[in-house]
């Protein structure tokens, strides 16, 4: 049993999606030579740990969020001896390894689940959530099937797909491809376990649980009658009863044996479970995503919804898990992942006019708070939001599910199109940009699985690191720095002006040492009172991304848009 060593509280973790890095073979789609040839850049950057995207083998209806082997390599990205070679060439440069473990759902091409539907009595078909329709009479008396409860899946739609042939249906919670597992049954969590041991044993260091607070489900299954409820059945089916139950013995089988790290996809859990998921008495898992911020300019969280950006709600989102945790466990800090837009394309921000400005701004609010920075690939170099010429554009299901939805609901085709193109996944998911060659350097000319975002003769790694405003050398700067801190790394979080609606200001502190962080989250001139418990005198910038000097430091001062400021505390 290898001793746990907390390695991920110090750690920076830099998101890989395998299909979009880099194509070493010119076949369209990254791959693991890729990534691997991209090692040394990852590393430079400043991260110490990269998070995988699905690498296993799988259709691809959601990405590889739909795995049919997770015991094998898709072979697009390569095969086992190359992962071998990746989980070794990330170590020589102490970088750890963290895979994804989409544990909620197998692909509908498993084996599992094609012997579950080939043969009623194999034991395979208690592996899923399979269920009798219900039959409905209408006013005239007639029948039909319905399905077994009123759940809705998070892609629209029921939840339940019919067994062609049959009176019966199975659960989806995400697109019909991707079956729920049973985890009531023990089997089903003893080869979870099984799948985490064969991965650490191949040395892996740490997974990220896919939409991880689903697995448990409330049983016996039954309509959600709550008519506020947007998606039905969360409250049967999130954070459910044995949850807890569920990540412990996941520990006791496989990951509490290794030193490893956790982190929680989790699925809008409440504040008690999420508490408990990852307080460092209960073991369960080490941190978990809290997108709390990233609903500050859609509504809910439903990000194909746009409303206007809120620097309150951000402040929330991004605040209160560091007041809350503090302490007790481990937080995450987040601006981007595959699944949503670019950082500098949304919070209301004009990513034409002040692009540099936000992508250098961001990270200082962000991640010189209280827990591991995550960096999605491009966000390091200010990748935007994509423009798509049109739907045919778009390749993530979910944009045409949810605009087959709208159209369904009688919303006009341009309106629907528009939101779409707001929220849309496919932003992040354009190949990375490497260079101004054909295809940014992605490969050598194949036309990519997705398209390029068409800016990428002006954004990308080679443009930005010849620029003297590289933003992926501020990156480094804000890396560093928090890197050679312990009050960043360690210190209590305490907020400044909690209400003000374009400041953002809170103060690190630990060890005798204090910080402040201020910025001006907005496109206009903020006033900048400084804290009543700060001294001018002892304050010195300790990184500026606009380039203010001491002299021009007040009490009161004037930020610029989008102007973030680390001070460091000299104490006299
Ligand atoms: C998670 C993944 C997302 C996927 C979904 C279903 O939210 O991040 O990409 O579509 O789970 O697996």
């Amino acid at each position: 049993m290898a001793a746990k060593t907390n390695w991920y509280k110090e750690a920076v973790v830099y998101q890989v999606y395998p299909l979009s890095f880099k194509d070493s073979n010119n076949d369209g789609m990254g791959d693991i030579p890729g990534i691997i040839s991209k090692l040394d850049y990852i590393r430079d950057l400043g991260a110490t740990a990269v998070w995988f995207s699905p690498l296993y083998a799988s259709p691809w209806k959601d990405y590889g969020y739909d795995i049919s082997d997770y015991r094998a390599i898709h072979p697009a990205f390569g095969t086992m001896e190359d992962f071998d070679r990746l989980v070794a060439e990330c170590h020589a440069r102490g970088l750890r390894v963290i895979m994804d473990a989409v544990f909620n759902h197998t692909s509908s091409r498993h084996a599992w689940f094609r012997a579950a539907l080939s043969d009623p009595d194999s034991p395979y078909r208690d592996y899923y959530i399979i269920r009798k329709g219900r039959i409905r009479k209408d006013k005239k008396g007639s029948e039909e099937l319905i399905p077994p409860t009123n759940w809705t899946s998070s892609f629209t739609g029921s939840a339940w797909e019919r067994i062609l042939g049959t009176d019966e249906y199975y659960l989806h919670l995400f697109a019909p491809d991707q079956p729920d597992l049973n985890w009531e049954n023990p089997a089903v969590r003893e080869e979870m376990a099984d799948i985490l041991r064969f991965w650490l044993d191949r040395g892996v260091d740490g997974f990220r649980f896919d939409v991880f607070n689903l697995l448990s489900k409330e049983y016996p299954l039954r309509d959600d009658r709550n008519r506020l409820h947007f998606q039905k059945g969360t409250q049967y089916f999130v954070d459910g009863p044995r949850m807890h139950e569920f990540l412990n013995e996941l520990n006791e089988k496989a990951l509490s044996l290794y030193d490893t790290y956790t982190v929680g996809e989790s699925y809008t859990p409440d504040e008690v479970h999420a508490h408990r998921y990852i307080h460092e008495e209960s073991g369960e898992l080490d941190t978990i995503f809290d997108f709390g911020h990233m609903t500050s300019d859609n509504v809910g969280g439903m990000k194909f919804i746009p409303r206007p950006f809120s620097l309150i709600k951000f402040k929330r989102g991004l605040i209160d898990p560091q007041l809350r945790y503090h302490g007790t466990g481990w937080n995450t800090l987040v601006l981007e992942n595959h699944d949503c837009v670019r950082c500098v394309s949304r919070f209301g921000i004009n990513d034409k006019k002040y692009r540099y400005e936000a992508a250098t701004f961001l990270p200082v609010i962000t991640y010189f708070g209280w827990g591991t920075p995550f960096i999605y690939q491009g966000q390091e170099i200010g990748m935007t939001n994509a423009k798509f010429r049109s739907m045919r554009d778009l390749k993530d299901p979910v944009s045409h599910f949810v605009y087959d939805t709208m159209t369904e609901m009688h919303i006009p085709a341009r309106a629907a199109e528009k939101m779409i193109m707001f929220g849309a996944r496919d932003h992040a998911r354009t190949p990375m940009q490497w260079d101004g060659s054909a295809n940014a350097g992605f490969n050598e000319g194949t036309a990519p699985w997705q398209c390029m975002n068409p800016n990428y003769r002006k954004i990308n790694v080679e443009a930005d690191l010849a620029s003297d405003k590289s933003i992926y050398r501020f990156y480094q700067k804000v890396l560093e720095i928090r890197r050679s801190e312990p009050a960043l790394l360690y210190g209590r979080t305490i907020e400044y002006y909690p209400d003000d609606r374009q400041v953002i200001a809170y103060s690190r502190d630990y060890g005798g040492k204090r910080f402040l962080i201020v910025g001006n989250f907005s496109a206009s001139r903020a006033d900048f009172i400084m804290p009543g418990d700060f001294e001018l005198d002892e304050l010195s910038i300790r990184l500026t991304n606009l380039d203010r000097t001491e002299a021009e430091t007040e009490e009161i001062m004037q930020l610029k848009p989008y102007e973030a400021l680390l001070f460091e505390e000299n104490k006299k």
